[in-house]
């Protein structure tokens, strides 16, 4: 057995369907589900790497590096369970491709997977990966249970422009400091890469991202995004500065987040949680968000980056 570095699209296709877990599906939804995916990619300007290793022309180990803007990277894996794969294989698919991300000098790489997959864990860990925390997913519908405003405030909102790079940056900073929020990732990245990376969530639409101005004082921010061929708005993020917290600020910025989803004429609103962030847990309860998904995240710093 030999690995193959992949050279046509076919097999970048392929790769796709596998490690996005659709393999078993019918065809259209696999090719469905592959090209909106490459449409993602194509939309917020991510690269790629891929590791593959076949055996007598079938696909027995894959793995696929999302390059994000920001100097970050996704590794996807298939799940272990994959029909006709070998531990061995995959895991010399995923290090063929960590070897190829390297020479991206990113400043983290992440990986996803199903909270239950013990074999993934093993396979993450033993290439470098250390378990970082279990995300929760949440959504809730733009309008029911309704939500009332929060009690009114002398408040103004304030929406990106290149102009507010800087203001969006520092508020960033005051909003990351004491933060719950997957903290071991702070410090791995300038502020203005992390913008980047969260720029790159889906089409960025500048109005969709707001700084939250009470009393002529920026005290929170909220980034949202559309998310490519789905009826949800995305919250990327959603912060309020250290100094200004416990006074429901939270409240005002998730009711925006209603509010704005319904303008754009979007359903449903959702967004990802580190479960060990429990005062956002709170808040998100508050609103009535709802479990959709479980996943443990894993991080590997390249010793270069
Ligand atoms: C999560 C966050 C947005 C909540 O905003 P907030 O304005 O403080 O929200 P609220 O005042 O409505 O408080 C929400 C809950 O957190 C609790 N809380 C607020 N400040 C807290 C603090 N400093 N320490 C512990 N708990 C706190 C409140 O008691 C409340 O719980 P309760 O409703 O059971 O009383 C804010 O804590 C924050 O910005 N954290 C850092 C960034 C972050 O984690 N963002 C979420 C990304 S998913």
């Amino acid at each position: 057995m030999s690995p193959v570095v992949p050279t046509n699209d076919a097999q970048t296709f392929r790769v796709l369907e596998l490690v996005l877990g659709t393999a078993d599906a019918r065809p259209s939804v696999r090719k469905r589900q592959v090209t909106n995916f490459l449409d993602y990619q194509q939309c917020c300007a991510a690269g790629y790497e891929l590791g593959c290793v076949e055996q007598d022309g079938r696909i027995v180990g894959a793995c696929y590096g999302l390059v994000l803007p920001g100097r970050t990277a996704l590794l996807l894996v298939p799940p272990m369970s994959s029909p006709g794969f070998s531990p061995e294989a995959t895991r010399s698919a995923v290090e063929r491709c960590l070897e190829r991300l390297g020479r991206h000098r990113l400043h983290f790489i992440q990986a996803l997977s199903d909270t239950a997959d013990v074999e993934q864990d093993n396979l993450l860990t033993g290439v470098g990966f250390r378990p970082l925390t279990r995300l929760q997913y949440l959504a809730r519908s733009a309008r029911y249970p309704w939500v009332e405003p929060p009690a009114t405030l002398q408040c103004t909102w304030q929406p990106y422009s290149a102009a507010q790079q800087s203001v969006f940056e520092k508020t960033l900073r005051e909003c990351y400091a004491g933060s719950l929020d997957c903290p071991e990732l702070t410090d791995l990245r300038p502020l203005s890469d992390a913008l980047e990376s969260h720029q790159a969530t889906g089409p960025f639409d500048p109005a969709l991202w707001q700084l939250l101005r009470v009393d002529d004082e920026i005290v929170g921010c909220l980034l949202l995004s559309r998310l490519l061929h789905m009826e949800m708005l995305e919250i990327v993020y959603v912060g309020v500065a250290a100094s200004h917290r416990g006074r429901r600020f939270g409240s005002v910025l998730l009711y925006r987040a209603l509010e704005l989803c319904r303008e754009v004429g979007r359903e449903s609103l959702t967004l990802v949680v580190d479960v060990r962030n429990k005062p956002a847990l709170r808040l998100y309860e508050a609103f009535n968000f709802a479990s959709v998904g479980e996943r443990t995240a894993y991080l590997s710093v390249p010793t270069d980056s």
